[in-house]
């Protein structure tokens, strides 16, 4: 079994660096049964921090046991769009085929957002069935952490998920955006939170509506996609129970120019003369192109990335890779799932895999197939799960992890 020491990857610095001097980050107030009381703290200043060390500060006798803090996995949920889209009802708007799509991505259909759906409606319902599963009040959620790339709001949704969700004792909630890669991440976020900073029920939330900015008129990249929701609570425990053994996280700004969705050049404000005289005020109001793909890079991409980052993150967990029960990543394409999948050694029984029904549905992949594998029985408490997102930034990454 793997312990904490295994964690932190080099790249994220260790916990104990983080609560030590110059800067710490604690929550205030004692902790309880009922958890902690909701203020945060933040220390910039080396004075600051040293008093946070030194007792001075209420938070100090919580700093060894958030050490030796662990988190885990206790409920999940997910939510789809109610408009179901088949490849043949694609073939009727693009030149492409259900034998062509199936074959080279393994996608039969997807979910596409209708009526009065939105990203946030899907992201609420799938984390009410979350804290449903996990027998969390909303009031006991302590943040929530939506992961998204197309927000109903540009200035980020999570807000909103909280009241919609009904925490009253208003909870920290704020949005992170990376693309496919954006589940995996704000798992770790909320592992960090939990650790470092001593929150308790942590919601983490991933929902996209790819949907929204496909070239409908791209058969390259317009049957990849699909919308959805997943939803998790990291609930934080003691440290033998720890369920997040290990974790690798990694992004290259060079691969952007492989997968984007850019602001459109022609509103990008030339309003600058040559000596920095005004000619055109105020700018042109924003907005972005669609998503624009090279195919065959992001494939490689995942095909070479992805083993190495599961491979990395088994080891700082202290995990063979014969020992894990369950290979879930972000389902993208069914030859990438099987390609990383035949690189690991892992047997196709052993894959978790729903993309014939949603196609790529971004930060919602992982979590809405965890879902349905929880749900149908086939994940069971106490199974270990190596799960990994990749996509636009580019970003990847993995988490060795257990449910339950
Ligand atoms: N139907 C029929 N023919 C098609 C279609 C289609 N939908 N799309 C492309 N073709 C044609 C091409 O025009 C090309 O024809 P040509 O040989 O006459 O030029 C031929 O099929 C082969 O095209 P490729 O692009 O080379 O096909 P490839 O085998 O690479 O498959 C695919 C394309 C499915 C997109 C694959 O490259 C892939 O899945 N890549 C990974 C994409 C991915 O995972 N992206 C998401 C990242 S996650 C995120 O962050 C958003």
């Amino acid at each position: 079994m793997a312990n904490a020491s295994g964690f932190f990857t080099p790249s994220v610095p260790s916990l104990r660096s983080r609560i030590q001097p110059p800067i710490g980050i604690f929550r205030s107030g004692s902790r309880s049964p009922e958890g902690f009381s909701t203020r945060v703290f933040c220390s910039s200043t080396t004075e600051g921090a040293d008093k946070l060390a030194s007792g001075a500060s209420s938070s100090e006798s919580r700093v060894p046991r958030l050490v030796s803090q662990g988190c885990k996995l206790v409920g999940c949920g997910s939510a789809v769009p109610t408009l179901k889209v088949s490849n043949d009802d694609l073939a009727k708007i693009v030149d492409t085929s259900d034998e062509w799509i199936s074959v080279r991505t393994g996608i039969r259909n997807r979910r596409v957002l209708s009526g009065k759906e939105s990203v946030t409606t899907l992201a609420v319902e799938a984390a009410r069935n979350a804290l449903q599963m996990a027998q969390v009040d909303p009031d006991d959620v302590d943040l929530v952490l939506m992961c998204s790339s197309t927000p109903d709001d540009l200035f980020g949704s999570a807000p909103q998920i909280q009241k919609a969700l009904g925490c009253k004792r208003n909870p920290l909630a704020y949005d992170i955006t990376a693309a496919c890669s954006g589940f995996v991440l704000g798992l770790i976020s909320a592992a960090s939170h939990i650790r470092g900073a001593g929150f308790q029920n942590v919601l983490v939330i991933g929902a996209d509506a790819l949907s929204r900015y496909v070239d409908w008129t791209d058969r390259g990249t317009c049957i990849l996609f699909g919308d959805a929701a997943g939803a998790v609570l990291v609930q934080a425990c003691d440290s033998e129970e720890d369920g997040l053994f290990g974790f690798d996280l990694h992004s290259d700004g060079d691969g952007q120019r492989h997968l984007n969705a850019p602001i459109k050049e022609n509103e990008m404000d030339n309003t600058l003369g040559s000596n920095g005289s005004v000619l055109d005020f105020p700018p042109n109001r924003s907005s972005y192109s669609c998503i624009q793909m090279n195919g065959k890079e992001v494939f490689r991409f995942a095909v070479r990335s992805v083993p190495q980052s599961i491979e990395s993150a088994l080891a700082k967990a202290g995990i063979p890779g014969s020992s894990i029960d369950w290979l879930l990543l972000h389902q993208a394409n069914q030859r990438i799932i099987d390609a990383v999948a035949t690189r690991l050694e892992v047997p196709p029984e052993r894959v978790i895999s729903n993309l014939a029904n949603y196609g790529n549905t971004s930060a919602a992949s992982i979590p809405l197939a965890l879902d349905e594998a929880v749900r149908s029985g086939k994940v069971k408490v106490g199974h270990t799960i190596a799960a990994a997102g990749f996509g636009a930034g580019v970003t990847w990454g993995s988490a060795i992890l257990r449910w339950g």
